[in-house]
């Protein structure tokens, strides 16, 4: 991973992977609900090829996504994967009502894994996150045992299907349990400005050398609306938008952000987050928004 120029910094893991902080999430280049094509293909691969070309070196996805419309689309836009890695989960599928479920018994894992091989065009996919979680709102840690399914994906692993491995919608002691049965390189959860439950889990993991990617950095389907951020970016002159992902980069050296955009502009308006320095009485009124 890395292809010199390097948006936010790097990353690198106790594994010695390194990732560039700011990197780039697919999810909403599928259509309306994550189902189908999107309006403007041509637009997400000149956004895709954008980041990558400006220095982005993970691009984060799901085969559920589509479903396979967003891997099919980074196929197009980013194979042979020259300075670019792949990160995609598995342990959801979508049903025919579009729903979202869960799948995570080993047969299962391995059919997602392989349709990833084929959606995405390779022999070896660079890193796999086991998603979990549920609770009431979906996308919340949910106690209980990743022995069976982490465990497939680590054989996974062994066989050369997979290069490294992740969690997502995780608490510490399923990263723990997870460890216990092959090296996690980074735990994806849902994490911003205004949804902080994570704080504990973010320095707990950088003790670890693990990468936390924050998902919905920007609010995601409920985009995050805040006078707050609004004011600290009229006062930099930048956005709302730059201001929450490098609210997010100032938090902890191990946070990595996915913001997703299936647009040009926003693309850009978001990468210069990555340059873009909070001072200290615009860390502190940003703490003000809290949540949990
Ligand atoms: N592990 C999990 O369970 C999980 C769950 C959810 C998401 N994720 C990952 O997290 C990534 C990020 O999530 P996300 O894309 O849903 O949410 P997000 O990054 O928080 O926000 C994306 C939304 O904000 C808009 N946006 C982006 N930049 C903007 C800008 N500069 N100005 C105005 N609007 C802007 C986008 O619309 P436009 O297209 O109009 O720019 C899009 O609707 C996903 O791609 C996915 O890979 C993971």
């Amino acid at each position: 991973m890395g292809t010199g120029n390097t948006p936010g910094g790097t990353f690198t893991t106790s594994e010695g992977i390194s990732f560039t902080r700011m990197g780039y999430g697919a999810m909403q280049l599928a259509g309306p609900g994550v189902w189908g094509p999107p309006a403007d293909r041509e637009e997400a691969v000149r956004v895709l090829r954008a980041a990558v070309e400006a220095g982005v070196d993970h691009v984060d996805t799901a085969d559920f996504y589509g479903p396979h419309v967003t891997n099919e689309i980074i196929r197009d836009a980013l194979a042979p994967y020259t300075g670019v890695s792949v990160v995609t989960k598995v342990g959801s599928v979508r049903g025919a009502n579009r729903e979202w479920l869960h799948a995570r018994r080993p047969e299962q894992l391995r059919e997602q894994v392989e349709s990833n091989l084929r959606t995405l065009g390779v022999e070896v996919l660079d890193v796999v996150n086991l998603r979990v979680g549920g609770g009431p709102d979906g996308h919340s840690a949910v106690p209980g045992s990743l022995a069976e399914p982490f465990g497939a994906l680590a054989e996974l692993r062994e066989q050369g299907k997979i290069k490294h491995l992740g969690l997502s919608v995780v608490d510490a002691e399923q990263v723990a349990e997870a460890r216990s049965i092959a090296p996690v390189v980074t735990v994806q959860n849902w994490y911003n400005v205004a949804h902080r439950g994570d704080e504990e889990l973010i320095a707990g993991l950088a003790a670890q050398g693990i990468a936390y990617t924050a998902f919905w950095p920007l609010g995601g389907f409920t985009p995050l609306q805040s006078g707050v951020l609004d004011a600290v970016a009229e006062r930099l002159g930048s956005s709302a938008k730059a201001v929450a992902i490098a609210w997010l980069l100032h938090r902890a050296p191990n946070v990595v952000v996915i913001p997703g955009t299936s647009k040009l502009a926003h693309l850009r308006e978001n990468l210069a987050a990555a340059e873009l320095e909070l001072p200290a009485d615009a860390l502190a009124e940003l703490e003000g928004i809290g949540g949990a």
